[in-house]
This record gives structure tokens, C-alpha cells and sequence, in this order.
């Protein structure tokens, strides 16, 4: 059966690419926010998943406001990237894994999730840059991978309740995937941040400090808030918070945090990461 070794959620700016392009890792600006990835690689060289489902939202290159689903899924067999505009090198394309995403979409449709599936799929820096943090190396694929866009974008967003529940539904079909599969879940984007307006620059870290801990503790306290308020706490583009919130709702039973690291400003944005291993359920425990 597959297993959900746990998550990992993480800023996906898009200076971050330039960043790795350049190999600026070790540069003072750079250094704190590449060496708090160190945990991470650990873990993940350790217990090697065969495959990342990530949580992100696209921003403009595969979708756009005039076709906007709420949740879409990518069913492919590979996912390319293409000029974004932002000056980062295009990345070599990722291989999907079609049959756990058919597997996934059919659990979820079945739970009355009503998402969009994509037999092709350009995956953007929201997607592309996770993945190169995780696993460095430009021609580095250790795994096969599953996107899950969240639409973070127009308006109406779907709420932090309704992203947790999909999550979960999203743990529970991996849950029940009888290949042998270790997965990894992510969720990209946030915190705070607002990159227009009024605001611009904008960032709470009192608020992306208590996120984090109900990230790891209370997951429900955060499902609970309306969006409008996290656009109000993290700002515009912090609401890219739903897609942590996702991740987190994939990870049943109990979580234990590896790692955290939060480090301001990256780009105007509070860039955070939090590395989450999945424990034995509680009633696993209790049979044992
Ligand atoms: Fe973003």
C-alpha cells in the first residue's frame, strides 16, 4: 500500500530560481534562507519517496482569469515548464505518475470534489522551485509527481476549510492506493506577503508564526479562519497559505516537525519552511 512518508511546506518565490541559476546559495543575502533546507535533504536522501504530490497554485502560465478552475489535477505522464517572464532558466520537465493521479482523482470526485483533471499541464515556478530546493541539481528527478493547483488568484478563492478537506481527501486516496508507493505531499507559496497596493511589502510575522505552530498542532484552528482574514493577517499573495493548508490535511494521523526555518524578507516575502514526518497512526500504535 502506499505510504505518506509526511510534508513539506515552502516559499516558492521566483527570485529563488534566479537565486539557484546564478548559484548565489552561499551569497550572505542567500545563506540563511538555502541553509535552513539542510534537515530536508537529509530526510528526504533517507527515506527517498517515489513520489512528490504538490500543492501549489499556478499563476498564470497553465491557467488564467478567463479559465480559472478551483482545484485541478494533473494526470500526465511528464509536466513541462515554460517561459515564465521572470528571467529564470526553464526547467527540464518532471515525470508524472498517471496512475496514482487517475487513482487520486477518483477518490476525490467520488468525496464530491468537483476538480478539473489535466491531461496536460504546464507546471510554473510555484511547482518548479519547490521540487529544485528539495532535490538540487538542475537534471535531478528522483520522483515522479502529481500537481494539485489551488486556485489562489480569483476571486472567489475557496476557503481554508474547503482546501484542509481536500487535503484530507487527498490523504485518504493515496491511503488506499495499493501500489507500494512512498509519497511525499507539499505544499508551496506564502507566508506573508502582498506584492501591490497600498500594502506592498506587507509582512506579519506574529501571524506566520502562529500558522506555523497550528500547521504542526492544531490544523483545524487554521482551517477555521475565512480567507478574507488571511489576506488581511498575510496579506494579498500570503492567501498562497491554502496550499500548506492543503498539504497538512493529507497528513493523517500524527505529525512530528523535523524542521523550521522562517527568515524575512525574501523578495518582499516571509520565506518559510516546515518539514513535517508522519508518524504511526494512533491506533497503529495502540494495536502494536
Ligand atoms: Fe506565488
Amino acid at each position: 500500500m502506499a505510504r505518506i512518508i509526511g510534508g513539506v511546506g515552502t516559499t516558492h518565490v521566483p527570485s529563488i530560481g534566479s537565486a539557484i541559476a546564478k548559484g548565489l546559495q552561499q551569497d550572505p543575502y542567500w545563506r540563511p534562507f538555502f541553509d535552513g533546507f539542510s534537515v530536508a535533504h537529509r530526510w528526504l536522501a533517507a527515506e527517498k519517496p517515489d513520489v512528490a504530490v504538490v500543492f501549489y497554485n499556478d499563476h498564470g502560465l497553465n491557467f488564467f482569469l478567463d479559465k480559472m478552475p478551483t482545484f485541478a489535477i494533473g494526470a500526465a505522464s511528464d509536466y513541462r515548464n515554460a517561459d515564465e517572464g521572470w528571467g529564470i532558466p526553464v526547467s527540464r520537465p518532471f515525470p508524472g505518475d498517471a496512475a496514482l493521479s487517475w487513482h487520486i482523482i477518483e477518490q476525490v470526485v467520488a468525496d464530491e470534489f468537483d476538480v478539473t483533471t489535466c491531461q496536460e499541464m504546464l507546471v510554473d515556478h510555484a511547482f518548479t522551485i519547490p521540487l529544485a530546493l528539495l532535490w538540487p541539481g538542475a537534471d535531478n528527478r528522483p520522483v515522479r509527481t502529481v500537481p494539485i493547483a489551488v486556485n489562489t488568484v480569483q476571486h472567489p478563492l475557496p476557503s481554508p476549510g474547503r482546501c484542509f478537506k481536500l487535503g484530507q481527501a487527498v490523504g485518504r486516496a493515496i491511503a488506499s492506493y495499493p501500489q507500494d508507493v512512498k509519497v511525499l505531499v507539499v505544499g508551496t507559496g506564502g507566508l506573508s506577503h502582498q506584492l501591490d497596493g497600498k500594502r506592498a511589502g506587507f509582512i506579519n510575522k506574529e501571524f506566520d508564526a502562529w500558522c506555523l505552530d497550528k500547521l504542526v498542532a492544531d490544523p483545524a484552528a487554521l482551517a477555521r479562519r475565512s480567507t478574507l482574514d488571511i489576506v488581511e493577517q498575510a496579506g494579498t499573495q500570503g492567501v498562497e497559505l491554502l496550499n500548506w493548508i492543503a498539504m497538512r490535511g493529507a497528513l493523517t494521523g500524527h505529525v512530528r516537525e523535523l524542521q523550521r526555518n522562517y527568515h524575512i524578507p525574501i523578495s518582499n516575502t516571509a520565506s518559510a519552511l516546515l518539514v513535517l514526518e508522519s508518524e504511526e497512526p494512533m491506533e497503529l500504535r495502540k494495536a502494536g
